[in-house]
């Protein structure tokens, strides 16, 4: 089939994050007056990978047009965990800081729990990305609490284009306390069917095709192919590889994509984990870029203000 075929509506994350985004002005421009300060957001960024570089930089802008203030604080990709650690507990310490938010994936010279090590470090309060163990406990019992911005945008675009959740199957691929299991989490909590898939999954296809929503968070681009999908189902890719390699590209997009112009001009292409076919099949499907990355930041402003808020009211 050709691109003319397809049949997915398209489900875009800008528009919907604009949307959302839309509410935070008036938000900020109270707690500014009430405070004498605007939010603040603490970044940390260790090392060089090429989705989180694209993450920051468009967290830092996004900050910046609304008039939330944002700092910056880069480490090499040798830089020891302890480094981060610092920043952490400077952030934890800064009035002025409402909240935190370490990049990741961390570098891998940092060790495998280091993620771990980090994240428990973060003040509850400043947890805008919902990864500490208190906040992922909130959300495993359904409690008051902020949770992560990729899921929760997940589900904010669902609700606003009207796909129904409550009695729904849906199939998570991938387990990472980041996406895969909140997301589950999530779902769960809205009354769906849940069943979460990952590397081991016997038969990934026969189980992702039982699916009325899709989510597909693992990082493997162009993974799941019409085979994992039902017709007419709902598919949302949370995937951002950096495909670099132009035969990569083509063996996905075909030889005629406009997709080889960007990698010309940028030396990259941001690929999902969602072979472009599933547009012929799928109801529906975010796109990427301009999916899900959107409103996993438009989220990300939103939990800042609102920690920003919780914090003043109680005299922080
Ligand atoms: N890496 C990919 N998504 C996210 C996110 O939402 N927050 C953080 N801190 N890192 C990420």
């Amino acid at each position: 089939m050709t691109a003319e075929a397809t049949v997915a509506q398209r489900l875009d994350g800008k528009i919907v994050g604009a949307e959302i985004r839309a509410s935070l002005p008036p938000r900020i421009q109270a707690f500014t007056a009430s405070a004498g300060r605007p939010p603040g957001l603490g970044i940390v960024l260790a090392g060089h990978d090429g989705g989180s570089e694209t993450y920051v930089r468009n967290k830092m802008k996004a900050c910046a047009e609304l008039g939330v203030y944002a700092v910056l604080e880069r480490l090499s990709d040798e830089a020891g965990v302890d480094e981060v650690l610092e920043i952490v507990e400077r952030f934890n310490q800064t009035e002025t800081i409402d909240g935190i938010l370490v990049q990741s994936p961390l570098p891998s010279g940092m060790g495998s729990g280091a993620e771990q090590r980090v994240f428990v470090a973060i003040h509850p309060d400043k947890d805008v990305d919902g990864f500490t163990p208190i906040n992922a406990g909130r959300l495993v019992q359904n409690r008051p609490g902020i949770a992560p911005g990729t899921p929760s945008g997940i589900i904010e675009m669902l609700d606003r284009v009207g796909i129904p959740i409550e009695g729904q199957r849906a199939v998570v691929i991938g387990r990472s306390d980041i996406v895969g299991k909140p997301m589950a989490l999530l779902l769960l909590h809205r009354h769906a069917t849940v069943t979460v898939c990952h590397s081991r999954t016997i038969d990934l296809p026969a189980v992702a095709s039982t699916a009325d929503i899709l989510v597909a968070a693992i990082g493997r681009p162009g993974f799941v192919t019409r085979d994992f999908v039902k017709p007419g189902a709902t598919v949302i890719d949370v995937g951002t590889t950096w495909l670099r390699d132009r035969d990569a590209v083509i063996a996905l997009f075909g030889p005629e994509s406009p997709r080889l112009e960007v990698l010309e001009r940028r030396g990259h292409t941001v690929v999902g984990d969602v072979h472009p076919e599933v547009a012929e099949i799928a109801g529906a499907l975010t796109p990427v870029p301009g999916g899900v990355g959107p409103l996993t930041i438009t989220m990300l402003l939103s939990n800042t203000i609102r920690a920003a808020e919780l914090r003043h009211a109680q005299g922080k």
